[in-house]
């Protein structure tokens, strides 16, 4: 195949496809093959604009390693994770939404009782969290495993910080046999994604701000059940219709409420303003 011009390079490369490891995958890069040169010719691509691009994604790789993840942000912030999560939890009305994972999951956080403090020395006001696990059908689930991980009063998720190993404002607990559950926390606020590197610069160029309305991730899983990996946003926030990553829905948005000192729901005398927050979780059955 020789002599190929702008008009007959695009099912060249395709023809190159034969004998791809599976039609899966054919499908996949014959997708974006096609896709990829049609946004070159759309936008008429120069030799420099590529070159560009190619040192962009090149920073991304050099900058992500295990701490930090620059290939995930570009998805969040394009909007691809929220559009693949769209169309992989396509429930039914009454289930609990779902939206982005994010970076900062961090897998073996510690085990916690209902009650217990997940904040675990995060700097942060103190919430109490409570709620229930139920189906569709209004079935408690008992069991389920919930896992929670959010960003402390200064924005930071644990991992973010260097020099720091403990796991804080993340943790796994169990509901109980009624499907309810409560833990301690601290308050979520508002916070920009890691915005120091290539991704950051992007937005900037883009005319974009990197900020994230304040929320708490949970990821929960019971047997019979589809895995829910969602947040809890906090009402009244400045972000929520700006979410850097779009992944904000009316139906996860819920009152943190604010309290003057005095008696914590678990009974707790607390001698400093503190927040509640109740989310009651639906989860759709798996098939
Ligand atoms: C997060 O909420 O943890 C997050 C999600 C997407 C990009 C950056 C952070
Ligand atoms: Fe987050």
């Amino acid at each position: 195949m020789r002599n190929l011009d702008e008009n007959t390079i695009t099912e060249a490369v395709l023809a190159r496809h034969e004998h791809a490891a599976g039609e899966r995958l054919k499908t996949i890069a014959t997708s974006l093959v096609r896709h990829l040169h049609a946004f070159a010719r759309e936008v008429n691509l120069t030799e420099r604009e590529w070159e560009q691009g190619i040192r962009f994604l090149t920073e991304i790789g050099e900058i992500t390693d295990d701490k930090r993840q620059e290939f995930i942000l570009l998805s969040d912030t394009l909007g691809l994770s929220m559009l693949v999560t769209a169309m992989a939890n396509r429930k039914p009305q009454g289930c609990t939404e779902a939206t982005v994972f994010g970076p900062f999951f961090v897998e073996g956080a510690p085990a916690y009782q209902n009650g217990d403090d997940v904040a675990h020395g995060a700097h942060g006001e103190p919430c109490f969290v409570s709620g229930s696990v139920r189906g569709l059908d209004g079935e408690a689930v008992g069991g389920a495993r919930i896992e929670v991980w959010q960003a402390d009063a200064d924005g930071f998720y644990d991992v973010q910080r260097a020099g720091d190993d403990a796991h804080r404002a993340r943790g796994a607990l169990h509901s109980l046999a009624d499907g309810s559950y409560h833990f301690r926390s601290i308050v979520a606020e508002p916070y920009p994604i890691p915005h120091d590197g290539p991704v950051g610069k992007m937005l900037t160029a883009l005319g974009r701000h990197p900020w994230r309305p304040a929320h708490l991730h949970f990821m929960i899983t019971a047997p019979g059940y589809e895995r829910l990996v969602t947040h809890v946003f906090r009402d009244g926030d400045p972000y929520l219709d700006s979410d850097a990553v779009f992944g904000v829905r009316s139906s996860l948005v819920a009152p943190w409420v604010r309290h003057e000192e005095g008696t914590a729901p678990d009974g707790t005398r607390m001698k400093t303003p503190y927040h509640t927050l109740e989310f009651n979780f639906v989860l759709n059955r798996s098939s």
